[in-house]
């Protein structure tokens, strides 16, 4: 690995717009960390040597931070967040239950802010540019 290796945590990396940007990445040579429930998708996907896996349920605070703790310790640093974790639930006006669709703004709002929280600190800190994005398909 070359000192000058870049590195990114891609959330919501099991599958979808994650799992894509995920690949993209390793394959342009960056090292990248996987986050997402589904651990044995991520094992699978760390047997490229450019992705590690990072299992994570975004809706856990503790779990997020701990998990970004984890990510730090073992890459040194990040230079790109990309927080792709989500869900939806596409319903009629008339066919939507509040108490069921409550899930949906638990990952998509509050699983993202979770992760957000988790590396303010350290975006805070760091000196050179650092980039965060979020897939986000809540208005609110
Ligand atoms: N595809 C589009 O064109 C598009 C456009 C606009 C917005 N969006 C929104 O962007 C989000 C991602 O879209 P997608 O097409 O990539 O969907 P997807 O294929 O269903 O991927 C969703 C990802 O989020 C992860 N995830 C779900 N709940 C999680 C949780 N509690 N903790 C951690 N990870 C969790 C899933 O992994 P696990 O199940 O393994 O946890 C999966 O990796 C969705 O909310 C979608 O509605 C998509």
């Amino acid at each position: 690995m070359s000192e000058n290796q870049k590195k990114i945590w891609v959330t919501g990396a099991s599958s979808g717009i994650g799992r894509a940007v995920a690949e993209k990445f390793a394959k342009e040579g960056w090292k990248v960390a996987v986050s997402a429930r589904r651990e044995e998708i991520l094992n699978e996907m760390s047997k490229n040597e450019n992705i590690f896996s990072f299992p994570l349920d975004v809706t856990n605070f503790d779990n997020c931070k701990s998990t970004f703790d984890k990510i730090l310790n073992q890459f040194g640093n990040i230079d790109i967040c990309f927080l792709c974790s989500g869900t939806y639930d596409p319903k009629k006006e008339q066919e939507i239950n509040i108490e069921q669709n409550k899930f949906v703004m638990n990952v998509n709002y509050f699983g993202t802010l979770n992760c957000v929280k988790s590396v303010e600190e350290y975006f805070k800190k760091r000196k050179k540019r650092t980039y965060l994005n979020c897939i986000f398909n809540c208005r609110v």
